[in-house]
């Protein structure tokens, strides 16, 4: 049998590469290492897959490149994806902030992937699944691509490396993707994990008590900000907040947390005002949880009733409150980070293909690439759409 294409990692973007290549009359194989395909995409989503969200846009993602993912991204739109997910009588909900999900099971997003792959013979085409089939070598001789995955060989003249990155390197994640892409020198952006949790030590690591503990923030990194929830863990901070901001975040510099951003400015004072006989503690509770508010507090050091504290402390307290400073030692790495950070370089691809600019027949599509999204199905969306502007081209 010869393919028009090989696709590595028959995951998000390279399931729906081979439907899609396959509906324009393409002969595809997609060689994939375990057992099963689509393993992310079961686990995503604790189980109802967050398959996409309905407000992407190139300001949801990372890149060195932050034009690159425009052109991919409004080719193949959160509504192309949810028209076909209805196609498949999917039940979904919007969760949160543009969130879709399944209402049964991210099993349906896999099972519409390889019927949507089967679909591929009504239009002349066909794709073919090699599941348990790890891709070990590539070479390329007289303008075919030569793999050699279990000892067999497979040859095409076009490749697509979908093999994600080495996020929780426990399910079989690993860098290949970046090794294939050096082998044919195209450069990589330093992988790094993102959407992960912080670790604390030093002062900081008092609050590790809080482990469980929940509250609504907005955590700040630089100039980018998120409001949503942040927890603390035996080893730091986690929660939807702090994923987002470990993105952006790097070793050394500072992550600030306002605790009270529903409040405007001097709303302590008010508190003074209307509510003397309380002490901070007292007023903080109202707020947050009892755990952290008492923790807040004492760290502040403030213990009489507002009515006697000086307006100035109460300031300095306000201010501290809504840019309080931790300073991360780490991050919990790959196996804790839902996706990675970095990957192939934009610059040696084609923002309207995925192909390489200087090995012809090469492409690249997926999380292998440096462009990351937030949390919130954004990431899945990146997958379909670069996907689906590489299934175009080959
Ligand atoms: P993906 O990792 O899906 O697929 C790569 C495939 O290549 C894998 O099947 C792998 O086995 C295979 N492979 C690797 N090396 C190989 C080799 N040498 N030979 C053959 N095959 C090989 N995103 C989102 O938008 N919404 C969500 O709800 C979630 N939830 C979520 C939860 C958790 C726990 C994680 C870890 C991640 C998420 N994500 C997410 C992120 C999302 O899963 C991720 O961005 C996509 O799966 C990326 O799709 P890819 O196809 O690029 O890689």
């Amino acid at each position: 049998m010869t393919y028009d294409a090989i696709i590595l990692g028959g995951g998000a973007a390279g399931l729906f590469c081979a439907a899609r290549a396959g509906q324009r009359g393409k002969r595809v194989l997609v060689l994939e290492r375990a057992a099963k395909p689509g393993k992310k995409i079961l686990i995503s989503g604790g189980g109802r897959c967050n398959f996409t969200n309905i407000g992407a846009g190139p300001a949801n993602y990372l890149s060195a490149n932050p034009h690159f993912a425009k052109s991919a991204l409004s080719r193949y739109t959160p509504r192309d994806f949810l028209d076909l997910v209805e196609s498949h009588e999917i039940a979904w909900h919007e969760k949160t902030l543009g969130q879709l999900f399944c209402d049964d099971s991210a099993k349906q997003i896999v099972a519409m992937l390889l019927s949507e792959c089967e679909k591929a013979a009504e239009f002349g085409g066909q794709v073919d699944l090699l599941c348990d089939h790890e891709v070990t070598d590539v070479a390329y001789e007289d303008g075919a691509y030569l793999v050699t995955a279990n000892g067999t060989l497979f040859g095409a003249h076009t490749l697509v490396i979908a093999t994600g990155g080495p996020s929780i390197p426990k399910m079989g994640a690993t860098g290949f993707a970046y090794d294939l892409a050096r082998q044919f020198g195209l450069k990589v952006v330093e992988p790094r994990p993102a959407l992960v949790p912080l670790t604390l030590g030093g002062e900081d690591v008092l609050f590790r008590d809080l482990s469980g503990v929940a509250a609504q923030v907005d955590a700040h990194c630089g100039k980018t900000q998120f409001r949503e929830a942040a927890l603390f863990t035996h080893r730091g901070l986690s929660g939807p907040s702090i994923l987002q901001i470990s993105s952006y975040w790097q070793h050394g510099r500072p992550i600030a947390i306002n605790f009270l951003p529903q409040h405007g400015e001097g709303w302590l004072l008010n508190a003074k005002n209307e509510q003397p006989r309380s002490t901070l503690k007292s007023r903080l509770k109202e707020d947050l949880p009892d755990r952290l508010a008492t923790t807040l507090a004492e760290r502040i050091g403030i213990e009489t009733e507002l009515g006697n504290t000086p307006d100035k402390a109460l300031r300095q307290a306000e201010a501290r409150l809504a840019r309080w400073e931790f300073c991360p030692n780490g991050t919990e790495g790959f196996a804790k980070a839902e996706v990675t950070a970095g990957g192939i370089d934009t610059a040696e691809l084609s923002s309207k293909t995925m192909e390489s600019r200087k090995q012809p027949g090469l492409y690249a599509i997926g999380e292998a690439v440096d462009v990351t999204g937030w949390l919130g199905g954004y990431n899945f969306q990146w997958a379909w759409a670069s996907a689906e502007a590489a299934a175009q081209a080959i």
